[in-house]
C-alpha cells in the first residue's frame, strides 16, 4: 500500500494540510510516546475522502451500513473519516489502532485510543491552521497532557460551532462528557444546580 499515491487525487491545499497534519504528528508522536510510523500512516490517509461529494459519502455510508444519525444527514462531509477507513481496509489497510484514528477524527468520541487523540489533535494544530487561539492549543498539545489538549481542542471547536450556528455532532458532545468525567479530579467536581 503506497499512501501517497492513495492520497494523489487531493487537491494540492488539502495535500499542504495533510503534509502539516504529518508534520505534526512526527512531534505528538515523540511527547506521547507513540509509533511514529503508524501515526504518519494515519496522518496521510486521515482526509482520504475529505474532497468525495457528499451524495458519495452518504451511499457509502448506506453501502457499508455505518450509521447515519440525524447530524451527520444534514452534514454528510462528517462521514468522510468512516468512510475512509472502510474504503482504506478494502484496500488492504489492516491496523485497527490506523482505521479508529481515521474514522474519528473529525468528532472525536468516547473513550479515543491514544492514535486517534494525536490524529485528531494534529488535525486540529497543524500549521497551515490559523484561527484565534491555535496557539494556545499548540501550547497545550506539545505539554504532554494528551487528555487536557484534547478537550481543550473539542471545547474551542465547539465554541466556534455554536458562535457559527452550527450543528455539533452528538458523538463529540459524548467525548467532552467523558473527558470531564475522567478528569473530574483536576477540573473540580461539578456542583449540583438543582
Ligand atoms: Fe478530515
Ligand atoms: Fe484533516
Amino acid at each position: 500500500m503506497n499512501v501517497r499515491e492513495l492520497i494523489s487525487g487531493l487537491s494540492s491545499e488539502r495535500i499542504l494540510h495533510t503534509q502539516g497534519v504529518v508534520e505534526t504528528v512526527n512531534k505528538l508522536a515523540m511527547v506521547y510516546e507513540f509509533s511514529l510510523d503508524k501515526a504518519v500512516v494515519a496522518a496521510y490517509l486521515h482526509d482520504y475522502t475529505r474532497e468525495m461529494p457528499a451524495e458519495d459519502l452518504l451511499m457509502y455510508a448506506k453501502q457499508f451500513s455505518i450509521p447515519i444519525t440525524r447530524v451527520d444527514s444534514y452534514l454528510p462531509l462528517l462521514l468522510h473519516g468512516q468512510v475512509a477507513a472502510v474504503l482504506l481496509r478494502k484496500q488492504g489497510l489492516t491496523d485497527e489502532e490506523i482505521l479508529d484514528a481515521i474514522s474519528w477524527h473529525t468528532t472525536g468520541k468516547e473513550n479515543m485510543a491514544i492514535l486517534t487523540k494525536i490524529i485528531y489533535l494534529a488535525d486540529y494544530i497543524e500549521p497551515n491552521r490559523s484561527f484565534k487561539g491555535v496557539r494556545e492549543a499548540r501550547e497545550i498539545a506539545f505539554a504532554g497532557d494528551l487528555n487536557k489538549a484534547i478537550l481543550f481542542a473539542i471545547e474551542q471547536s465547539m465554541q466556534y460551532l455554536i458562535s457559527q450556528g452550527m450543528l455539533i455532532h452528538e458523538r463529540t458532545v459524548r467525548a467532552r462528557n467523558e473527558l470531564l468525567m475522567i478528569g473530574r479530579v483536576s477540573f473540580g467536581e461539578q456542583e449540583s444546580r438543582d
